[in-house]
């Protein structure tokens, strides 16, 4: 597959392979809103991934609204100092000073943020919500945007008071929260290990 980018910094016209080896988690974001039009592209992407026995289990929170972003990072923050945030309990005796910080935003100050919720449709939603998140975040790369998973926003975003504030039904579980916006500059490449082969045979 061919797919044209836009200033992704990865030329004109690039394969899958391609955009999978350009992917990067962008934490710096220029103040540039992403229109609507692209964020629909992005959610038919994610629409697009493997669904296991085909339930579609996924629904979407899109947030643009400066205000909103930031209470919800300034509640990201509070568990994580208090220690109730129960995915990242280890925050609470380790490198909580850093969170504390005024100047630290927990969505890097980007202009928008895409919740993909879980419906309680089997064993696989977390699958399905994550293969979603893929799609969402490789196309997004193709199209010259930058994304971040965002799971120190996980624990917040399952609060009944955030799912309330959100309008998200309480049978629904917040997954993936990425990130979405135009890089500021370029993003250093996270080395990775060669693929560990147990047996081949
Ligand atoms: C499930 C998941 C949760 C993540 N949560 C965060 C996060 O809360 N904050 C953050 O800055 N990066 C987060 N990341 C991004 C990873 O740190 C990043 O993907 C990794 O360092 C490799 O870098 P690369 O994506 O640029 O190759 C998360 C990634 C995943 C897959």
């Amino acid at each position: 597959m061919n797919t044209s980018v836009g200033n992704a910094g990865i030329g004109e016209s690039v394969s899958t392979m391609d955009v999978i080896h350009h992917r990067r988690a962008v934490r710096d974001y220029l103040p540039d809103k992403v229109d609507a039009a692209v964020i629909h592209q992005l959610l038919d992407a994610a629409v697009h991934a493997p669904t296991a026995i085909h339930e579609e289990p996924w629904a979407f929170v899109i947030i643009q609204d400066k205000v909103i972003l930031d209470r919800l990072s300034d509640k990201v923050k509070e568990m994580l100092v208090k220690g109730t945030d129960p995915i990242h309990p280890l925050f609470k005796s380790h490198g909580a000073d850093r969170f504390t910080r005024p100047d630290f935003n927990a969505f890097y100050n980007a202009g928008t943020l895409v919740v993909i919720y879980g419906k309680p449709l089997g064993n696989f939603v977390v699958a399905d919500c994550w293969l979603a998140a893929e799609n969402l975040m490789l196309a997004a790369c193709s199209l010259g945007f930058g994304t971040c998973p965002i799971g120190l926003a996980v624990a917040a975003l399952n609060t009944p008071q955030w799912k309330q504030a959100l309008g998200v039904p309480a049978e629904l579980t917040a997954y993936a929260p990425i990130i979405v916006g135009k890089p500021a500059g370029a993003t250093p490449v996270v080395p990775r290990k060669p693929p560990e082969i147990l047996r081949w045979s």
